[in-house]
């Protein structure tokens, strides 16, 4: 299990249930391939018809996969070993369940240690148009608002959008927007942004994304990608792609309680490369 020991301890206290997985959006279904421990999974789709039914009406591509391990992995009979495997398969993937079931137990939990200084100065957002990208509950996004014009907040999960709105409102926050979105596809007009962001959300599809954020980003605009390791020893993956010739990100490193934070940024020129 690669990260389950992680969520167990991040997540202390939250309880998980088979059932939790009904609740899983169309592009968190299309993840488990890479996320789930095989044989957990298939012991849970053979205990739980509907949900293997849900899984692929949401998601028909995934019946694919769900057929090879199901056709791997021989059925258990012995109800305490179905009732672990779950439970194993079901922590593998808190994150994904916690984003859904529990958004301000995420909110809570996740640490966000970045100062604004560090990420960019206050003044220099005064009347721009920001967006928080993989926004998750809005971190980044409240950060910024009292300082730039307007911040759209692009977030996929519809739990973490309601929980931004109702932040919104309680704060009687008025230019932080949720918008219904994802990295590689912004449902933003060209050229429209002075500012975009993402805090630990880059990265699903690396090199669609980077396109959209160009595209999306005016002339003489600004991408900051922030990334926290939890393993103080774990750079991150995507470090050669983002500083390589095509893409000219500048990696800076600032010290951290034990873990390691890295800022990528860099100004958009469009037209040369
Ligand atoms: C680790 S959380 C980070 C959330 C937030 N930025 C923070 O720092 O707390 C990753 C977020 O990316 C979102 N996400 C997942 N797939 C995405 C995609 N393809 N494009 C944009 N965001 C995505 C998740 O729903 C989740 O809110």
């Amino acid at each position: 299990m690669k990260y389950s020991k992680t969520l167990k301890e991040l997540f202390a206290g939250i309880t998980l249930n088979a059932e939790d997985l009904l609740f899983l959006e169309t592009f968190q279904i299309k993840y488990l391939p890479d996320r789930v421990p095989q044989k957990e999974f298939s012991v849970l789709l053979r205990a739980n018809p509907i949900i293997h039914r849900y899984l692929i009406s949401k998601y028909p591509p995934i019946e694919i996969f769900i057929n090879t391990i199901l056709k791997e992995n021989v059925p258990i009979n012995n109800k305490n070993i179905i009732e672990e495997y779950c439970q194993e398969l079901l922590w593998e993937i808190a994150d994904l369940i916690a984003y859904n079931k529990y958004p301000e137990v995420y909110d809570a939990k996740v640490e966000f240690t970045w100062e604004l200084n560090e990420i960019i100065p206050g003044k220099s957002l005064k009347g721009k148009i920001v967006i928080d990208a993989g926004a998750g509950t809005g971190k980044l996004a409240f950060r910024v608002a009292k300082y730039a014009r307007t911040i759209y907040a692009v977030e996929p999960a519809s739990s973490f959008r309601s929980f931004i709105r109702d932040k919104v409102k309680k704060n009687k926050v008025k230019n932080l927007y949720t918008i219904d979105g994802f990295l590689d596809s912004i449902p933003l007009p060209d050229n429209s942004a002075d500012v975009l962001m993402t805090s630990n959300a880059i990265g699903w599809n690396l090199e669609d994304e980077l396109i959209e954020i160009e595209r999306v980003l005016k002339p003489g605009a600004i991408a900051i990608h922030l990334i926290r390791n939890s393993d103080p020893n774990t750079e991150n993956p995507f470090h050669d792609i983002l500083i390589s010739p095509a893409w000219k990100y500048v990696c800076t490193k600032f010290q951290d309680t034990g873990r390691l934070k890295l800022k990528y940024s860099k100004t958009i020129k469009k037209g040369i490369k």
